[in-house]
C-alpha cells in the first residue's frame, strides 16, 4: 500500500516539467477549405480536405474557397474558407470529458460568386445553439470563443445557413481546457438582493465577450497558455485619471489552490490598475470604474476577475471593495487572506451578474471601509466577461441518436489518423499524472490545496456534500495518530478528543474524533459541519483538511497549528515566553480578521459561538488562527429549538444578552472577543475561582478598573513599560465597547478590527516618535481636537514609511478620514 501511494508521487515529480505548459489531449485545429496546413502563432492548423476526402467534414454541398488577393503578410490560415450552402458538419472524436474551448475564426472575403459579408448562419455544438443567425460583417478577423462542458465521445459542429443563405468559417479550434478551469464552487451571484452563491456554473455554455489585461499590454495567443488574446483596459475606463498602472518585474508566486498559469498567464498578474492617489484633485476615496459593452438582453454573464497584490510592500495592507453594476460584489476583499503567507500570489474570483438595459457591465474597485487611512488602494489585474448561453436546440435529441450511429463508422478512421504521435504520447503521460496527482493530494491533505476566492477548492471534487474529495480513509487516520495514541492527545472539547497526527506526506494535522463510535447520533450536524467548513478558507481561520465517516466514526481533520492556543502564551504553568504588546495586538488583529470574515464573508454569515483564548491558535510565526468554529451555526436566523438545546459557549465569555434572551447574533461573538481582549491585556483567565469575589470574573473586574480610569494598574506585569498609553487607551475603550450589555451597543467585528489596527498604529507611531522627536513635548493632556490632529500627522509619518511612492494626501484629508472612522 505504501509503495502504491509512492509511485504516483514519483510519476508526478518525474513529469513535473510537463506542467510548465499545458498540452491538451483533445486538440483539433482546422484550416477550413484548404488542402494544406497553415500555422498561426506557432500552432499548426490542419487542412480540412485531402485528396481522399475530408476526415472531419461531412457535408455534401460545402465549397472550398480561396482568397485570390490576400493582403500581404496576412496569415495563410485566412486565405481559405469553407462555405456551407446547406447544413454542414465537422465531427471530432473526444478523449476527454469536461470543459472544452471551441473557437471559430471568421474572415469574410469575396471569392467566386460569394461575398462572405452577406453570409447568414447559425452554429450548433452537439445540438446546442451557440451562434444564432450570425452575419460576420467585418474587415478584420473575428474570433468567437465558447467554453462548454463536453460529456460525449464526439463533438459535432453544425453550420446551418439561415433562409437559403450560406455559412462559412476559416478556422476551427476544439481543445479541452485544464481540469478545474471552471469550477462549481465559490461563484458569487451579484444583484440588488446582495451576494449569493451561484451553483452549477460549469454546466453553462459561455461565450467570451471581453478578455482584458488590466493595466497591461495586449497578450497574443503566442504568449498565452491557452492561446487566448487579452487586450488592454484603457478604452473601457470611465475616468482615466482615477487609475494608475502598477507593474511588477517579478514573476507572480503561483500557489497551489490559487490561480494557475492556465487560468491566466503571468503577464496578466504582473500588471494592474491601482488607484491614482498622485492626483491631488481627486478625493481621497474614489472608485476605479470600467464600462464593458454587452448586449442589452438581460442574459447572465460570468465575470472572472483576476487579482495579484503587486502593489503592497507587505501582507495585510490592502483592503478593497469590488462592485458590479453598482452592487457590492466582494466587500473588504483582502488578498492576503486568500493566499498563504505570500504577496503577489495570483487568485481569481468568479461572479455572475445580469446585463441590464444600460448596455454595459460596470466594474468598480474602490477602498474598503476597513482600509486604514495609511493604505488606501484598490487594484484589478485582469477581467473576463462571458455570456451564458444555454439555448438548447429542440433537435438535440434527434441529433444525439444520429450521432451514436455515426460514431462507430468514424472512430476507426480517426484513431488511425491521430496525429503528432510523439507530442500526444507526452501529453497522455502528462494527463496520467493529473488524476494521480490528485490521489497524492487526497492522501496528503495539504491544507494549502484549498483557499480563498473562487480559486479555492480547485482541487476538491464536488460530491454529495460537494467535497467528497476531502474524505480520508479511517485506516489512514489510524496510522496518522498511531491508532489514537493517548500520548498524542492535544485537547478535548464538546466534540470529543483532539489528537496530533502526521499524514503520509508529513503534513501535521489535528484530528478531532467525535461522537461515540457505533452511534450515528449527530450525523446530520456532522454533515452540515463539513459542508460549512469546507467552504471556509482564510488565513486567520484554521482550515479543515478532511473528514472521515467510516465505521460510524465522525472525524474532522484540521491543519495543525504549531504554537497552540493563545491562552498558553498568556498565563498559566505552561506559559511560554511572554508576548510583547505589539505581538499581542497583531494576534488580536488577526483573530478579529478571521471573525470578521466568518461574520461577513458569506451570504448568511456564520456565528462562532465559542470565542475564547483556547480557540485562538498561533502558528509558528505567531499568526492567529481562529479554531473550533466547528459547532457554529449560520446566523442570524437560528431555529429556536437549536438554541435552547445547544446553549454553547464557555463560562466567563458568554454574552449576557444571549444568556437572557436565548438570542444569538454575531454580537455575541463580539462580547466574547471583548473578554479575550482583556485576557490578552491582563494576562489572566476569564474566570479564576481562586481569586476574591470581585476579581473572579475578568470582564466585570476589568471594566471596573477601566471606569475608574486606572486600567494601567491591571495590565500584565510583563507589559509594563512596553505598552504606550494611547495605544492602551484605544485598546481599553474598544474592549469596553465589546462588552456592552446590549448587542446593539457593541461594535461590529469590522469596527473592532479597525480600532485594533489603530491601536497598533498608535503603539508604533509613538515608538517612532521616540526615535526622532520633532513634535516637541506634545503633552498627553492636550484637548481632543489637538490630539486628533496630532494623531493624523503621525499617521502620515507611518504612511511615508510604508509607502515609498510617497503620497499627496494632505493633513486635512487624513484628519477627515480619522474623524470619520472615529465616528463609526
Ligand atoms: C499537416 O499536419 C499534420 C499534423 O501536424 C501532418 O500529419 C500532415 O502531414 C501535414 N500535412 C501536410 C500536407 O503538410
Ligand atoms: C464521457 O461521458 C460520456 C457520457 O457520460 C461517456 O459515455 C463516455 O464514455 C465518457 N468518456 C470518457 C473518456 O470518459
Ligand atoms: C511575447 O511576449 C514577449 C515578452 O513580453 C514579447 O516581446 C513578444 O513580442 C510577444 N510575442 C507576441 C507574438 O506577442
Ligand atoms: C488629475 O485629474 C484631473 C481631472 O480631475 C485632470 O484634469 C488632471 O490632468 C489630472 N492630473 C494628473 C497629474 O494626472
Ligand atoms: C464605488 O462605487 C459603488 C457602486 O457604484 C458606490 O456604492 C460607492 O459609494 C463608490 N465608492 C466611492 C468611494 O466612491
Amino acid at each position: 500500500m505504501e509503495t502504491q501511494k509512492l509511485i504516483p508521487l514519483i510519476i508526478f515529480l518525474f513529469f513535473l516539467p510537463c506542467s510548465v505548459s499545458f498540452v491538451p489531449i483533445d486538440n483539433y485545429l482546422i484550416n477550413c477549405g484548404s488542402h494544406s496546413n497553415a500555422s498561426l502563432f506557432n500552432r499548426v492548423f490542419m487542412g480540412d480536405s485531402t485528396n481522399q476526402g475530408s476526415i472531419f467534414l461531412s457535408s455534401d454541398d460545402s465549397i472550398s474557397l480561396i482568397n485570390k488577393n490576400p493582403s500581404p503578410n496576412f496569415p495563410t490560415l485566412y486565405h481559405t474558407a469553407r462555405v456551407f450552402t446547406s447544413n454542414g458538419r465537422y465531427r471530432f472524436h473526444m478523449k476527454e470529458n469536461g470543459t472544452h474551448l471551441v473557437r471559430f475564426h471568421f474572415f469574410p472575403f469575396k471569392a467566386q460568386s460569394f461575398d462572405m459579408k452577406s453570409a447568414k448562419f447559425s452554429v450548433l455544438v452537439n445540438g446546442i445553439l451557440i451562434i444564432k443567425e450570425f452575419r460576420p460583417i467585418s474587415d478584420h478577423v473575428l474570433i468567437k470563443e465558447f467554453i462548454l462542458k463536453i460529456e460525449s465521445n464526439m463533438v459535432e459542429i453544425l453550420f446551418r445557413p439561415v433562409n437559403s443563405g450560406f455559412g462559412f468559417v476559416n478556422a476551427v479550434e476544439v481543445f479541452n481546457a485544464p481540469v478545474d478551469f471552471v469550477i462549481d464552487y465559490g461563484t458569487r451571484l451579484v444583484g440588488p438582493s446582495g451576494v449569493e452563491e451561484y451553483k452549477h456554473i460549469s454546466s453553462k455554455v459561455l461565450e467570451t465577450i471581453h478578455r482584458i489585461n488590466v493595466g497591461g499590454m495586449k497578450i497574443t495567443p503566442f504568449n498565452d497558455t491557452l492561446w487566448r488574446t487579452w487586450i488592454p483596459d484603457e478604452d473601457y475606463l470611465v475616468f482615466k485619471d482615477a487609475a494608475k498602472h502598477a507593474i511588477s518585474t517579478h514573476t507572480p508566486n503561483f500557489q497551489k489552490g490559487g490561480a494557475t498559469p492556465e487560468i491566466a498567464p503571468e503577464n496578466v498578474y504582473m500588471t494592474a490598475q491601482q488607484m491614482n492617489r498622485d492626483n491631488s484633485s481627486l478625493a481621497s476615496r474614489f472608485n476605479i470604474t470600467w464600462n464593458f459593452p454587452v448586449a442589452r438582453d438581460g442574459f447572465p454573464h460570468l465575470i472572472r476577475l483576476h487579482f495579484c497584490d503587486i502593489v503592497s510592500p507587505a501582507l495585510n495592507l490592502l483592503y478593497f471593495d469590488v462592485y458590479i453594476n453598482g452592487y457590492i460584489a466582494y466587500k473588504d476583499l483582502d488578498l492576503s487572506a486568500l493566499t498563504i503567507h505570500t504577496l503577489a500570489s495570483p487568485i481569481y474570483v468568479d461572479f455572475v451578474a445580469n446585463s441590464d438595459d444600460s448596455g454595459v457591465i460596470q466594474l468598480s474597485v474602490g477602498p474598503s471601509d476597513l482600509s486604514s487611512s495609511i493604505r488606501i488602494n484598490a487594484i484589478l489585474n485582469g477581467a473576463e466577461i462571458m455570456k451564458m448561453i444555454n439555448n438548447v436546440d429542440d433537435s438535440t435529441v434527434h441529433r444525439r441518436k444520429h450521432l451514436e450511429v455515426l460514431f462507430g463508422s468514424i472512430v476507426g478512421g480517426i484513431v488511425v489518423l491521430f496525429f503528432v504521435a510523439t507530442v500526444f504520447l507526452l501529453a497522455i503521460k502528462c494527463r496520467k499524472k493529473k488524476p494521480k496527482e490528485r490521489t497524492v493530494e487526497s492522501v496528503g491533505w495539504t491544507p494549502l490545496n484549498v483557499f480563498g476566492g473562487s480559486s479555492l477548492s480547485r482541487t476538491s471534487e464536488p460530491g454529495s456534500y460537494g467535497y467528497l474529495g476531502m474524505k480520508i480513509p479511517f485506516a489512514e487516520i489510524q496510522s496518522a495518530t498511531n491508532n489514537f495514541d493517548r500520548n498524542l492527545i492535544i485537547g478535548s472539547g464538546g466534540f470529543g478528543m483532539v489528537y496530533k497526527g502526521v499524514l503520509r506526506d508529513n503534513v501535521k494535522v489535528a484530528v478531532k474524533r467525535g461522537g461515540t463510535p457505533g452511534s450515528r447520533q449527530g450525523l446530520p450536524e456532522f454533515h452540515t459541519e463539513i459542508t460549512v467548513l469546507s467552504k471556509i478558507r482564510h488565513r486567520h481561520l484554521v482550515s479543515l483538511v478532511g473528514f472521515c465517516e467510516e465505521n460510524s466514526e465522525m472525524i474532522l481533520v484540521y491543519e495543525y497549528v504549531e504554537k497552540g492556543p493563545l491562552k498558553k502564551h498568556l498565563y498559566g504553568s505552561s506559559r511560554q515566553l511572554p508576548l510583547s504588546w505589539k505581538q499581542r495586538l497583531e494576534i488580536c488583529i488577526g483573530a478579529a480578521r478571521g471573525l470578521h470574515y466568518l461574520h461577513t464573508g458569506f451570504a448568511q454569515g456564520i456565528i462562532h459561538r465559542d470565542i475564547k483564548s483556547t480557540n485562538i491558535l498561533l502558528d509558528e510565526d505567531y499568526v492567529a488562527k481562529v479554531a473550533d468554529f466547528g459547532l457554529s451555526r449560520s446566523g442570524p436566523c437560528i431555529n429556536e429549538t437549536h438554541v435552547s438545546t445547544g446553549v454553547k459557549g464557555s463560562f466567563g465569555y458568554l454574552d449576557p444578552e444571549y444568556y437572557r434572551r436565548q438570542q444569538l447574533t454575531d454580537k455575541s461573538d463580539v462580547y466574547s472577543f471583548g473578554v479575550v481582549l482583556f485576557e490578552v491585556l491582563c494576562g489572566r483567565p476569564a474566570v479564576d475561582p481562586q481569586l476574591t469575589r470581585e476579581q473572579v470574573n475578568l470582564a466585570e473586574w476589568a471594566i471596573e478598573w477601566l471606569q475608574k480610569g486606572m486600567l494601567e494598574h491591571i495590565v500584565d506585569p510583563h507589559l509594563v513599560g512596553d505598552i504606550k498609553p494611547r495605544s492602551l487607551k484605544k485598546f481599553g475603550e474598544m474592549a469596553e465597547k465589546c462588552l456592552a450589555e446590549y448587542g446593539v451597543d457593541r461594535p461590529s467585528m469590522g469596527d473592532v478590527l479597525w480600532n485594533l489596527e489603530y491601536a497598533l498604529q498608535l503603539q508604533e507611531s509613538e515608538q517612532q516618535r521616540g526615535v526622532h522627536d520633532d513634535y516637541g513635548s506634545a503633552s498627553e493632556e492636550v484637548n481632543e481636537t489637538t490630539r486628533t490632529i496630532h494623531e493624523s500627522s503621525t499617521s502620515r509619518r507611518i504612511e511615508k514609511n510604508y509607502d515609498n511612492e510617497g503620497s499627496d494626501i494632505s493633513t486635512s484629508q487624513v484628519f477627515s478620514q480619522l474623524m470619520n472612522k472615529e465616528g463609526r
